[in-house]
């Protein structure tokens, strides 16, 4: 039939694409983070998971000093003792690129801490 040999418009391919992308889930060495240490390219792991923050440097509320301080290790402690807003972790989800592998995770369980006196999570 006529119409089935239409290409397909533009946009149906750019959304396709999109969710290939975002279901390719990567995983990193604690080894490879360790060479993203500079405002070239930014690399931080958070709570086991990979961010690349090198776009976010300009924009980070805190600056970027703090953000090259931990950058190519684990900011799990700093990025928690600051007290990040539920915002905050939203956008984390922008800058993900993947998990930590396996053997390179760290065990240690840091809480959420959303801000002082937890004012987020107060529920009544
Ligand atoms: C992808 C990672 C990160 C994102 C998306 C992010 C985002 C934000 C946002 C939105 C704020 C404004 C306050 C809030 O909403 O909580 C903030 C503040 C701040 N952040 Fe981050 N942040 C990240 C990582 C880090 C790390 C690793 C540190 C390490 C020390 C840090 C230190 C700070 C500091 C010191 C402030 C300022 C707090 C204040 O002035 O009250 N951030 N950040």
């Amino acid at each position: 039939m006529h119409f089935a040999t239409r290409p397909l418009p533009l946009d149906c391919v750019t959304v396709t694409q999109h969710r290939n992308m975002a279901s390719q889930k990567k995983v990193f060495r604690a080894e490879e983070v360790k060479s993203h240490k500079d405002s070239k390219s930014t690399w931080l792991i958070i709570h086991n998971q990979v961010y690349d923050v090198t776009k976010f440097l300009d924009e980070h509320p805190g600056g970027e000093e703090v953000l090259l301080e931990q950058a190519g290790g684990d900011s799990t402690e700093a990025f928690e003792d600051v007290g990040h807003s539920t915002d905050a972790r939203d956008l984390m989800k922008d800058y993900l690129i993947g998990d930590l592998h396996p053997d390179d995770q760290s065990s240690k369980n840091y809480q959420a801490n959303t801000g002082p006196l937890g004012r987020e999570q107060k529920t009544r």
